[in-house]
């Protein structure tokens, strides 16, 4: 059975993807929290603390951990992990990225997005880019943001969102 560690196995992708994968993979999760559940390593990508840890004898990295908020930092995080995959013979890397990132480059994190595909695809692992549109989770929280003021503005974003299952 392989070994596959899951960043962001806390995140909204993260958690409907470890049910998923169970029974069919050994399977860890990184976190930067502690948590007593034998299947999780805690970890940092952006200072890379842990990783080598986590990442001994696995197989597959699912990069799902992001940090929207913070572009730079989000960048920053995929090459720690790279280095640390390519350091610990990782055999594939699966980058989940995002459905049209390099044609809207007016909003940083989808910059950050496209930086982090290139990067993958030059990081010396074997690698595969799933581009996801926006989960519903995403656009029930923008919406739910808007709900503030007492008039609801409604943007004219056109947007095809998807289940994360
Ligand atoms: N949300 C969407 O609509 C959408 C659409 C298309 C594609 N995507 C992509 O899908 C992926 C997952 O998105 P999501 O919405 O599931 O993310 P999320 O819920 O925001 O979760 C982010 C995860 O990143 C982890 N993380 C953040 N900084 C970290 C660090 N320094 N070291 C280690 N882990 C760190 C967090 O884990 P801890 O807090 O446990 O450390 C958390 O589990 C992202 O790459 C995103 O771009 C998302």
């Amino acid at each position: 059975m392989k070994t596959i560690l899951v960043t962001g196995g806390s995140g909204v992708l993260g958690r409907a993807l470890l049910p998923a994968l169970e029974g069919r993979a050994d399977v860890r999760v990184l976190s930067r929290h502690a948590d007593s559940r034998p299947t999780f390593r805690q970890g940092d990508l952006q200072t890379g603390t842990g990783l080598a840890d986590a990442l001994r004898g696995v197989d597959t990295v699912i990069h799902a951990a992001s940090q929207p908020s913070r572009p730079q930092a989000d960048l920053e995080m995929t090459g720690v992990l790279l280095a640390a995959a390519r350091e610990a013979g990782v055999r594939h890397v699966v980058y989940v990225s995002i459905v049209g990132c390099d044609r809207v480059q007016a909003f940083p994190y989808y910059r950050a997005k496209t930086h982090s595909e290139a990067l993958v695809a030059a990081g010396g692992v074997p690698f595969t880019v799933v581009r996801a549109t926006q989960f519903h989770e995403f656009v029930a929280f923008m919406l739910s943001r808007l709900t503030r003021v007492p008039l609801l503005p409604l943007p004219g974003l056109p947007l095809q969102p998807v289940d994360v299952h």
